[in-house]
Formats: C-alpha cells, structure tokens, sequence
C-alpha cells in the first residue's frame, strides 16, 4: 500500500518506519526542512532501540521516503496518517491546532478515495472535526477519518509497534476498517486481535488505557507509602498481588512517580474531557495529585535522614535523568524536580545519564545548571559525594554494583527512587539504604 505519514515526530518516525518494513511504501511528511533533509541522509532525532536497523533498511531498499511536499505525498496515498503534536493547551486541554492545520489541507489533496488515520492522542470528538474539516474541499466519498491510537512505549516502540498486544480501529466504515485490517494483518499474526470499533471509543480508549496505568501506578505509590509507616515492604505486595491474574504483574513497581509525554497530559486531558462534559473525574485529580508529591518524596527522605532542609555544602551524585531508561526524553521526568528541590536547599549535584544528559541541560532551570557537574560515566557521579540519588533504573546501575558501593563511595549512602537493590544485598555491603516503600538499612 502506498501510505503518507504526516509528521515526523516519534510516532510518525516509528510508524512510518515499520510500516515501510512490512513492505509499503511510506512517504513521511514533515514542515522542518533540515530535519527532512537528515532524515533523507539517515539520521534519525531520536534514541529508540531497534528502530535504526529498520529505518536504514526502508531507505536503502527505497520503501521509505522524507519529503516537505505534502501535495506530492498524499495525492499518491491510499492512507494517510496524521501523527502531529497534540500538546496540553493552557487549559489542561490537548492543543489540536496542528490537526485541524493539516487537515484543512487535506481536502484538496486527496484524488482517490483515502483513509484519513489519526494516530495522535486527541480529545473524544476529533475524528467528527476533521472530517469536517476535510470535507470542506472534497466530496464526503472520497474519504474516511479512522481513530487508530498507538500504545508504543518509548524505549520499546519498534517491538509494540511490529508485535501489539492489540491494535485499536476506530470508524464506521466497513470500507476504512478493511483497508486498515489488512495494512494490520502482517503485525498480528500470532493471533493478537484488531479490535474495531467506533471512532469515539476508539479515541477514548487511549485516555483510558493511559489513565487506568496511571492509576495502577499511583496506587501501588500510596501502598507504598503506606508500607513506610507501618514497616511493609512493597516488594512483598506486588508479588502477593501481581499473582492473581485480574490485577496482573505489570505496571506495580512502586518508585518516585511517572513521567514522560504521555501519562501526565493524557490523564490531564481525559480528566479535562470529563469536567467538559460535566463530570467530576474524582480519582484522576488523587492521581495527579498524588504523582506530584510522589516526585519529591525522595527529597523529603533525605530531609528526614538529615534532619534538615539546609544542603549547603553538601554534594550528592544523580544516577539517571530519563523519565525511564532506553530514552533520552526528560519530559515530566522526576529528575528535573528532585534536580530543582535540591538545588533549592543548597546542595550541588554531579549528575550522570547514559543517554539524557544533553536533553536534561536543555530542559532543567539555570539554578539546576550553575549547581550540576555531569559526568559521563557513572563511576564519576560517586566522587566525593555524601550520597547517591537514583532516579532512573537504567540496567547499568543494577548489581552489582551494590556490592561495591561502600569502597566507591565517600559515605555509601544511597537514596533510591527506583528500588534497584536486593535488601538482603545492601545490608551485607554495608550502605544506608532508603528506598521507595520498604524498610530502609541504616
Ligand atoms: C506510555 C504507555 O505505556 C504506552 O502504552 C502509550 O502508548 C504511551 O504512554 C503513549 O501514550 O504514547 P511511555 O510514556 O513511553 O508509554 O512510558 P511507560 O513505559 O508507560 O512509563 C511511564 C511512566 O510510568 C514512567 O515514568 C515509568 O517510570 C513509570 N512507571 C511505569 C512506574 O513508575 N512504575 C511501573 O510499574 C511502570
């Protein structure tokens, strides 16, 4: 199939890509010349595992094009994805004004009939805008707007894309829904399903799946704070209720909170749609509330350990700036608060991430600047400080390096956002160990 893909961001950069693998032609569509122009020489903006190998395949097998020319891309396209940003507006509402952009266009682009895709998160009711907006320069014939959210982690986005658990299709056309069901087919063939369904639900479904992982998320942080105050460990329960199979293994790590592009504008927005529509999203605004202070709880420990909010002249080393590990993207990431609350208290950081170092200094405060060293290995982070700060469990930091913690480091004293450390482990190594809702080792 000849598909256009209308925006190069991370969904538009790994859609396109893998579609391409699985033997379409996919022309991608961006307005930023110079990032088309790299693309076109094979570099690619962002750090995704696995997506590199495939990416160069589709260009060097001539399956995978960049171009500005939207005319050119989409007057040859039998599907066009829309994978434009959607980012929260001032009100807690996701800004679709790049959307309906493009769509405006669309109308007089389109020669044979088309399938319009909307793969960016967009409040409930898009899909009727749009295709209002495209069928003010076209006959209503020529085509059909489909909801078709994507589920990509980042970090692991080559393989949910090209092996989803399920793949979402919004419409009520039975000619879209064809044409989308065999562009799928190749991705689902170990039997997963391709669930269609109307585009309103489709476009909700998103924020419910965001939100309800979100939610997952925040509970088991209240449990484990919980576990704190009454001598529990937090490790125990997420296995004691990860077993039964209505409530799963996944997505209970208890830790300072999630981050990243999408949890926390999706759960804003979808609590936005509710409030819209005259509905009090109740346990959505405890969600939020409670991730907030989640980030910073790490902070009030170390206050607690020290029995002061006064760092000055104390040093501590940041493992991990990501909001997660295999990603360079620090939005909404822990890191950038702990980094300003202890800033704010005077002490200095030396701050090390395998990958996200240059997007932390991008996004973090001046105060956050003048006061960090980074260091680009993680033993250097460890160097005459009073105590390590874990903010991110990248697979490097794990054992065992606990083990030698105590001859590394001035004061082996480590705070852990992420609980990367056996207990057991810690207590024969000899460190002061705070981690997120168990017992600490003192
Ligand atoms: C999330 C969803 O998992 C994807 O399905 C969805 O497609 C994507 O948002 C999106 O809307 O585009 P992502 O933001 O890449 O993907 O990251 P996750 O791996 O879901 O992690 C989100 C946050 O939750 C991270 O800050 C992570 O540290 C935190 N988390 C995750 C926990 O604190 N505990 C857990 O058990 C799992």
């Amino acid at each position: 199939m000849n598909i256009a893909v209308i925006g190069t961001g991370y969904v538009g950069l790994v859609s396109g890509t893998c579609f391409a693998d699985s033997g379409n032609d996919v022309t991608c569509v961006d307005i930023d010349k110079k990032k088309v122009d790299q693309l076109r020489d094979g570099e690619i903006p962002i750090y995704e595992p696995g997506l590199e190998t495939l990416f160069s395949r589709g260009l060097r097998e001539g399956r995978l094009h960049f171009t500005t020319d939207m005319d050119r891309a989409v007057s040859n396209a039998d599907i066009v994805f829309l994978c434009l940003p959607t980012p929260p507006g001032g009100d807690g509402q996701a800004d679709l004004s790049a959307v309906m952009q493009v769509a405006g266009e669309l109308g007089s682009l389109i020669e044979d009939y088309t399938v319009i895709v909307n793969k960016s998160t967009v409040p409930v009711g898009t899909g009727d805008r749009v295709e209002e907006a495209v069928a003010e320069n076209v006959d209503r014939e020529r085509f059909d707007v489909v909801s078709n959210p994507e589920f990509l982690r980042e970090g692991a986005a080559v393989d949910d894309f090209m092996y989803p658990e399920r793949v979402v299709i919004g419409t009520d056309s039975d000619r879209a829904a064809e044409i989308m069901t065999t562009l799928y087919e190749p991705f689902v063939r170990s039997g997963n399903p391709i669930i269609v369904m109307d585009r309103r639900s489709s476009e909700l479904t998103k924020y419910a799946a965001n939100a309800m992982l979100a939610t997952k998320i925040t509970f088991m942080n209240e449990i484990a704070n919980i576990c704190e105050k009454v001598g529990a460990n937090v490790d125990n329960i997420r296995r004691g209720i990860g077993t039964d199979s209505r409530i799963g293994k996944r997505f209970l790590f208890a830790g300072i909170g999630y981050g990243g592009s999408c949890f926390p504008k999706d759960v804003q927005a979808i609590h936005y749609t509710a409030a819209q529509n005259g509905y009090d999203f109740k346990i959505l605004d405890s969600v939020m509330k409670v991730n907030e202070s989640q980030k910073i709880s790490i902070v009030k420990k170390m206050e607690e350990y020290y029995e002061t909010t006064d760092f000055s002249g104390m040093t501590f080393g940041v493992w991990g700036l990501s909001f997660k590990p295999e990603t360079d993207d620090i939005r909404e990431a822990p890191a950038l608060y702990i980094a300003d609350e202890l800033t704010e208290r005077g002490a200095k950081l030396l701050a090390y991430d395998p990958e996200a170092i240059g997007t932390f200094k991008q996004a973090t405060s001046p105060k956050v600047l003048d006061n960090t060293t980074f260091v680009h290995d993680q033993k250097a982070a460890l160097d005459n400080i009073d105590a390590l700060v874990i903010c991110t469990e990248w697979n490097e930091f794990r054992r065992p390096t606990v083990d030698n913690f105590a001859d590394e480091m001035k004061q082996p004293i480590i705070f852990d956002g992420r609980n990367l450390y056996d207990l057991e482990r810690a207590r024969k190594a000899g460190i002061t160990y705070i981690s997120v809702g168990r017992p600490a080792i003192n």
